[in-house]
């Protein structure tokens, strides 16, 4: 049976990449940009899934600045968290399951890594707690509802770690990253796979299916910020590769305070799922290639 998904958010990372893997998959997507349904604004969306009655909803726009995040909590809050709760209690109305994504940014990363998804949480900044605050909405109003939280989220398009790095090393500026905070980097492709795959079990599943609740779903592996710049200039520029100097966060002063290792663990997804994710550098591999094919 076809699933109806009601997809938020079409311009950012996950966005684009649920949009490009839909057609691979037996789903109907209607896909509302921020024109359509503005999260700031959390009745019109619920008003939307509504409207729309999916079988089920995949909200994939956030407030993701972390840094800016800081000075706009009720921003981020609205976005992250009093949205998804509105469109998981619309959901549950139509009958329609939820998948919400969120942040490894919810753990603060002293210690205990790698964190299972019942780890003790203790978000460092607005944006995880925003965060943390939407998956709790969504379990509290739908019993049928998803957090998938992710980490490091990167692709060919969009505002990431990957294209940042490409375009200072191509300005010719020296480069010095930060090499005490590690984690793993996602596939923003990887990540919307998973979701597409698991849309007709998530739609069919009832209530108390254990697939529901929160899962960790991140590219296997761990690097620093500093290491995953080297791999993509080595995979990017090969011999050209720029130095990386190293840096830390101590030196490197930013608004949001980060964690130093919320590295999550993966085995639920395995478990629960039966996925097993493919390790970053390769990901990273598929992502340099199309980027070097971009006209
Ligand atoms: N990026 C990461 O490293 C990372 C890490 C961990 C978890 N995550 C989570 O993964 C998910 C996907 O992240 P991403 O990297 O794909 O995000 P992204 O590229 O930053 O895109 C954010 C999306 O949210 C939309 N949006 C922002 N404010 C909105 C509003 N008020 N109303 C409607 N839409 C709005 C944006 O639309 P506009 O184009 O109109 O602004 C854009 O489509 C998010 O839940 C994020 O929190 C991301």
């Amino acid at each position: 049976m076809t699933v109806k998904i009601l997809q938020f958010g079409t311009t950012g990372q996950l966005g684009v990449e649920l949009l490009r893997q839909a057609p691979g998959h037996d789903v109907a997507v209607t896909a509302l940009g921020r024109a359509e349904a503005d999260l700031t604004d959390p009745a019109a969306a619920a008003a939307a899934v509504a409207a729309h009655r999916p079988d089920l909803v995949v909200i994939a726009a956030a407030h993701t600045a972390v840094d800016l995040a800081e000075s706009e909590r009720d921003l981020a809050f609205a976005i992250n968290a009093e949205a998804p709760g509105a469109i998981a209690e619309a959901a549950a109305k139509v009958g329609a399951a939820v998948v919400n994504v969120s942040t490894d940014y919810v753990f603060d990363g002293a210690g205990g890594a790698p964190y299972a998804e019942d780890a003790a949480t203790n978000p460092l900044g607005v944006y995880g707690a925003s965060k943390l605050a939407g998956e709790r909405a969504v379990a509290a109003a739908n019993p049928r509802a998803l957090s998938i939280r992710t980490s490091w989220v990167v692709s060919p398009h969009g505002r990431n770690f990957i294209r940042t790095m490409l375009r200072v090393a191509a300005a010719g500026n020296p480069l010095k990253v930060v090499d005490d905070q590690s984690g793993r980097p996602t596939s923003a492709a990887d990540l919307a796979g998973f979701i597409l795959s698991q849309a007709p079990a998530l739609a069919a599943a009832p209530a108390g299916d254990p697939r529901f609740g929160v899962v960790h779903f991140a590219n296997a592996g761990e690097v620093t910020w500093r290491g995953f710049a080297q791999a993509i200039f080595a995979e990017a520029l090969g011999d050209a590769a720029p130095d990386v100097a190293a840096t830390t966060t101590a030196e490197y002063v930013t608004p949001a305070k980060r964690p130093l290792r919320a590295t999550m663990d993966l085995g639920r997804l395995e478990r629960d799922f039966g996925v097993t994710p493919r390790d970053w550098r390769d990901a990273l591999r598929d992502i340099v290639a199309e980027l070097k094919s971009a006209p």
